[in-house]
């Protein structure tokens, strides 16, 4: 069996590592592929904020998952320290002796072969794949490869194929930009986002795609309302829009859930419900909604306490906070007496309207005959005394 070691930082893995994984295949060498990302490359050092060895290990396994023929292995990371491919190379073949072993390498590594360690007994006894990282530079290639062959009799076959114009660095520098979504596969993105690597920000399409497919349909009119008004109301007060965004695509997202599996999700994150939520269980779906906005898709804390108080309130409020309550009570779909009114204040006086929007709130469940939220009741009373002392 011939295996093609194709080792890196995947920092992150793309599509552009998929891309070159499935050419190496189809150029007919290797019989199956071995992805191996570094625990510390001797190229270069990972930029700061870089996952951890582990977490980029758990990458490529999203990202390569499902390809035949290829497998994700942890040997240089259990193994540690510097990742020497000669090292890794040796217990390859240990492992597998009779496999053939052969490197699958871009053109920036190609070109410093001389300078890796232990290179010449490396090369004498593996094969080696080389993939151009930009359109111009098969000449290079050949040229390089003839005068490796000459000096050294390697192996060396460069595989002929325009490649994807994709690179680590520029994912990373789209990412907290809200973009790069279409250049990493989707289960990358998505544990990308979760876990916020690289100061990512979800693109607000791919999370609105996420966020209404938790809703049931009917839902999903008052849900982007709500983000119109959110991020209206964001520019008007000085929020960042994408977070106003984010918040109020998720605030909702876990109200078609039953009262079980709120309580569920509110037991599992440590959440007490009070006597007012068990009586009116409809009201937890703002707590495990926060707990599921921040497993799911990594929201900061700012973003999962506006989730997580946008059905009561509670006494001195974040302006992001604010603006989350007041878009989810005022958003254009909403039609109720006073909600003109409401909708005005939101764009004017801030306060002005948690103290309206409160009121009628608390108003409402008392006329429904429901015990009114104590929190509410402390929002209320926060403002009031805070104009109050203005005065
Ligand atoms: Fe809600
Ligand atoms: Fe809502």
């Amino acid at each position: 069996m011939r295996t093609l070691l194709y080792g890196g930082s995947f920092n992150p893995p793309h599509l552009g590592h998929m891309d070159a994984v499935r050419a190496a295949l189809a150029q007919g060498w290797a019989d199956r592929v071995i992805v191996m990302p570094t625990a510390a490359s001797p190229h270069k050092p990972l930029p700061l904020l870089s996952p951890s060895a582990e977490e980029r290990y758990a990458l490529c396994v999203l990202a390569f998952a499902g390809m035949d023929g290829v497998e994700v292995s942890n040997l240089e990371l259990k193994r540690g320290g510097v990742s020497y491919t000669s090292d890794t190379v040796d217990t390859l073949q240990k492992l597998c002796f009779e496999d053939e072993i052969g490197l699958l390498l871009g053109t920036d590594m190609f070109l410093t072969l001389e300078h890796w360690h232990e290179y010449e007994e490396l090369f004498a006894e593996t094969h080696i794949l080389v993939l151009p990282r930009e359109e111009n530079e098969l000449p290079l290639l050949r040229e390089k490869s003839a005068e490796y062959m000459a000096r050294y009799h390697w192996s060396i076959q460069v595989v002929d194929k325009p490649p994807l114009p994709l690179s680590s660095t520029e994912v990373r520098r789209a990412l907290p930009e809200r973009k790069g979504r279409e250049i990493l596969s989707e289960a990358v993105y998505a544990e990308i986002i979760r876990r916020r690597y690289y100061g990512a920000k979800p693109d607000l399409s791919w999370l609105r795609e996420q966020g209404y497919a938790m809703l049931k349909p009917r839902r999903i009119p008052h849900v982007q309302g709500c983000e119109e008004l959110a991020v209206a109301m964001a520019e008007r007060w000085g929020v960042d829009r994408g977070r106003a965004a984010e918040a109020a695509i998720l605030h909702d997202c876990t109200k078609k859930l039953g009262a079980e599996e709120q309580l569920e999700i509110c037991t599992r994150f440590g959440i007490e419900p009070d006597e007012t939520e068990k009586a009116n269980e409809q009201l937890l779906h703002s707590k495990s909604g926060a707990c599921i906005a921040k497993e799911r898709f990594g929201v900061d804390e700012g973003i999962a306490s506006a989730i997580f108080w946008h059905t009561t309130g509670k006494a001195d409020m974040s302006v992001l906070e604010k603006i989350l309550y007041l878009a989810d009570a005022a958003e254009p779909n909403r039609d109720y007496p006073g909600v003109e009114k409401l909708r005005r204040l939101c764009m004017e006086d801030l306060d002005a309207a948690m103290v309206l929007g409160l009121r009628m709130s608390l108003d409402t469940v008392k006329k429904r005959g429901q015990k009114t939220h104590d929190m509410s009741r402390k929002a209320l009373e926060f403002l009031l005394q805070k104009e109050e002392s203005k005065l």
